[in-house]
């Protein structure tokens, strides 16, 4: 018996190549044709729990499984911690823009590049690995775990609400701890003080029973394509605000204490620019680029649908339209407040001659940090032991619903700690998690647990 630290200097190189065979599996949660591979994935973590020290069970849901691995061996007196994460990722597409297949990990430059290399095989990864360095060097751990790894985040998470409900009491925990984001620069560790929630719609537009010839009918019959296009227009003012009657009414007031946080942080605007590449960068007026995407809602179109997009010119009145619209939400609005917005919005800017529906898609819950100073403080310990620098509390745009509902359910704080740098390429071709963090967030999750019980 060694102690962990000792432990994760041998097994690195194993664990390295555990996380590529965890990468190869293709467990896209949205395309049923890989339902067989999720399940594959869901069976080869719950192995690799068993080998770590932890009892693991696959558990079925009405789609995709969870696994659950529980080590209680620290006592009732001791705490105990939920770790959470997702074993499901997004689809590869558009495949032919990888540089190396999404499903065939390989290391450049430092980097996995892989489907879910950090969103979020490799962080969830990363705690398992905390784990067994604790259950395999020294045979215990100073509190007790629950290691929930579900596989239907990317798509909405349908399945975990009730999953967490039934689960209630087997999953009592002090605290639970995530890593499904990233850190705000290479080197700088970072703890979330919030997430954005989500608010997703399709706006369909229907006119004409079928598509017409557009010098027949056009200019007597509605456009459903240009009465979209306006519908899409209203959403916004000039000056980027969202002109959705009520929109702003929950949004929170930040506090001076996080708005100055933000403030001191050393953004590289220029660098970020450059990395989105577009001519500029947009938003709602009067807010850092910051502050736009961590503490700011949004509303913005993910797809457009109507009329002929082939090649050349077909003169045609298309008869139906249809956009994809998302809401980021920020505390302390809701989505279903938001979608009562949006469909009383819709109809009031809805032109004449067409009808119009609004359907909710997904959504879920902005997030504020309810972490105590301690646990804070016992976080960042373990942050600044493993990578020499003492973590920043940074927000995040993107969402994870599930966290208000862990809280809610559990009555536990949640503490996120993402391990994904800016750039990381989540959901789009090229995705990478660097060896680096890889390996120093091991460590620091392992002197998590001796903190959190110190
Ligand atoms: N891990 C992401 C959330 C995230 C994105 C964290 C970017 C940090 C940076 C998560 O898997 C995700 O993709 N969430 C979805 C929401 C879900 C309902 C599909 C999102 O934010 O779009
Ligand atoms: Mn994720
Ligand atoms: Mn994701």
């Amino acid at each position: 018996m060694s102690d962990p630290r000792a432990y994760l200097e041998d097994a690195l190189p194993r664990f390295r190549s555990e996380l590529f065979e965890f990468l190869r599996i293709p467990s896209v949660s949205a395309d049923s044709e890989h339902d067989a591979d999720t399940r594959r994935a869901a069976g080869w973590l719950r192995e690799r729990m068993e080998e770590a020290g932890l009892a693991a069970e696959v558990v079925d849901t009405a789609r995709h499984p969870v696994v659950l691995g529980e080590w209680r061996g620290a006592g009732p007196g001791a705490p105990t911690v939920l770790i959470y994460g997702h074993y499901d990722v997004q689809p590869p597409d558009p495949v032919g823009l990888w540089t190396s297949p999404a499903f065939e990990p390989e290391i450049r430059d430092g980097r996995i590049y892989a489907r879910g290399s950090a969103d979020d095989k490799g962080q969830l990864y990363m705690h398992l690995k905390a784990i067994e360095a604790h259950l395999q060097s020294h045979g215990a751990l100073p509190a007790n775990v629950i290691l929930l790894a579900e596989g239907e985040e990317e798509i909405g998470s349908p399945n975990l609400v009730p999953f967490v409900r039934e689960y209630r009491e087997r999953l009592a925990a002090d605290a639970v701890v995530i890593s499904d984001s990233a850190m705000f620069a290479p080197g700088q560790p970072s703890i979330l003080f919030s997430l954005r929630g989500l608010a997703y719609f399709e706006i369909r537009v229907r006119g004409a029973v079928s598509d017409l010839h557009s010098g027949s009918y056009g200019g007597a019959v509605a456009n459903p394509g240009n009465a979209l296009a306006s519908i899409v227009a209203s959403l916004h003012h000039a000056d980027g605000r969202v002109a959705i009657e009520g929109f702003y009414d929950d949004v929170l007031a930040w506090d001076a204490e996080i708005r100055d946080q933000i403030r001191g942080l050393p953004f590289d605007e220029g660098g970020f620019l450059d990395a989105v590449g577009a001519p500029e960068l947009a938003g709602e007026a009067g807010y850092s680029t910051l502050e736009r995407l961590w503490i700011r809602p949004t509303c913005d179109v993910n797809g457009l649908l109507s009329g002929y997009t082939g090649e050349g010119a077909k003169t045609v009145l298309p008869s139906a339209a249809m956009a994809k619209v998302s809401c980021r939400l920020v505390p302390e609005q809701t989505p279903e407040r938001v979608a009562e917005l949006m469909r009383s919005h819709v109809e009031r800017h809805a032109p004449a001659g067409v009808s119009v529906e609004v359907v909710e898609l997904h959504g879920g819950r902005p997030w504020r940090s309810n972490v105590d100073g301690q646990l804070l403080a016992a976080a960042s310990r373990c942050l600044e032991r493993s990578f020499g620098a003492a973590p920043v509390l940074v927000g995040e745009g993107g969402s994870i619903p599930i966290v208000v509902d862990f809280e809610e359910i559990l009555e536990a704080p949640a503490l996120l700690i993402g391990f994904a740098l800016p750039g990381a390429n989540m959901h789009a071709p090229d995705e990478w998690f660097p060896v680096e963090n890889f390996e120093k967030g091991i460590e620091a999750l392992t002197y998590l647990y001796d903190e959190l019980a110190g």
